[in-house]
């Protein structure tokens, strides 16, 4: 069943490839110029007559919500809130028939994220999912599906069913870029000829599988790990953090890189591990800023990047590198060392990596 793989998690995170081609599959036309989701069920007056947009959901799975808020407000300019399920019901949203609500939910049963739903169709909301699970609770109760097509998901850290959610969130936002005419033809299929190879660049980063795997050994006793980002890699440094606390047991947070100064700083020390998302973008340079303020403190750097420097690998303890592509894509190749790191450093610690303790892979209580 794990297919020669010690642990589904791992078989998962290998699966990605496939799973993003195949999520992919069916949504772009043939000339590659547009995407096309027929399952989306609303129609091109609702998506054209909304003026904002909630993404709703929970764990990995608000993750990429965060990241979603970056495409849609870059790609289709129309203003995102982004909640955690369990909070949105009690803060009195300003949701009506105008905010397109979109929950996101890899199982399609979380408690929390139903409830949201629920509320916000009462308050007269159209509702879209993006979801794994078919037919599940959340796909039912909305008013369209957009399905990511990981397949199951059996390990309870998330791996496939996030990067898979990421690509349907791309795709969402291309489709509604092309309704609501916010995005030159030549922007659009750029990225979808970058999404187009990206099954291709993810098998390459996970050549680092072994790479990763013999660096975890001297970070087994560390108590902590910080992990930083700015812009679109913030949600990952969360995601990454995530990871490592689920499975490895081993606190770790994800803070904005530009933040550190206003509190962070105070944690770092010679036993601190710190991994940072330094990607050739517009934050490129600030990132490296933080990355020295880090290093002048003795931190232990992790560095992940899609630019191989020398003045960054001066600065750094361990080097993983990425190919590179549209920036608006890269959440989902920084993503992957994060997931093996998280995953290596359990297995070495000898925690059970599919069944982490007090998780459950759905969450059926509020
Ligand atoms: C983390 C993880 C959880 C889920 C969360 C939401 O690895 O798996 O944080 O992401 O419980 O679950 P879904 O997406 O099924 O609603």
């Amino acid at each position: 069943e794990k297919s020669g793989y010690r642990h589904f998690m791992l078989k998962e995170i290998h699966e990605q490839p496939r799973a993003i081609a195949d999520t992919l599959a069916g949504r772009i036309s043939e000339n590659k110029a547009e995407i096309i989701l027929n399952d989306i069920q609303l129609s091109t007056s609702c998506l054209t007559g909304i003026d904002r947009l909630y993404l709703i959901a929970c764990g990995t799975s608000w993750h990429a919500a965060l990241v979603g808020k970056f495409l849609i407000e870059k790609l289709a300019r129309i203003p995102v809130e982004v909640d955690i399920a369990s909070e949105f019901r009690y803060r009195d949203p300003l949701i009506n028939s105008r905010c397109l609500t979109l929950v996101i939910s890899q199982s399609g049963e979380t408690a929390d994220t139903l409830a949201a739903l629920r509320q916000a169709r009462t308050q007269g909301a159209p509702v879209l999912a993006i979801c794994n699970v078919v037919e599940s609770s959340i796909a039912r109760e909305s008013d369209g599906v957009i399905y990511t097509h990981a397949g199951p998901e059996i390990g309870v850290a998330s791996t496939k069913a996030f990067t898979t959610q990421l690509i349907a969130l791309v795709l969402f936002t291309l489709f509604l870029a092309q309704q609501r005419k916010t995005l030159a033809d030549s922007q659009r299929q750029e990225l979808i000829a970058a999404l187009m190879s990206l099954p291709r660049l993810v098998e390459e980063v996970l050549q680092l599988d072994e790479a990763i795997e013999q660096t975890v050994r001297p970070y087994l006793h560390a108590r902590d790990f910080l992990y930083l980002g700015r812009g679109n890699q913030y949600p990952i440094a969360l995601e990454g953090a995530l990871k490592l606390k689920e499975i490895s047991y081993i606190h770790a947070e994800g803070y904005p890189a530009g933040e550190m100064k206003h509190g962070p700083i105070a944690l770092i020390d010679e036993d601190l591990p710190v991994l940072v998302l330094a990607i050739k973008n517009a934050t490129f340079a600030k990132v490296c800023a933080n990355l020295e303020e880090v290093h002048a403190r003795g931190g232990q750097i992790f560095i992940v990047s899609d630019c191989d420097c020398s003045d960054l690998r001066a600065l750094a303890r361990e080097y993983f590198i990425i190919p590179t592509t549209h920036d608006d894509l890269m959440p989902i190749l920084t993503s992957i060392p994060l997931q093996l790191l998280a995953y290596h450093l359990a297995v070495l610690k000898g925690t059970d990596v599919d069944q982490p303790r007090n998780l459950a892979k759905s969450v059926t209580v509020e």
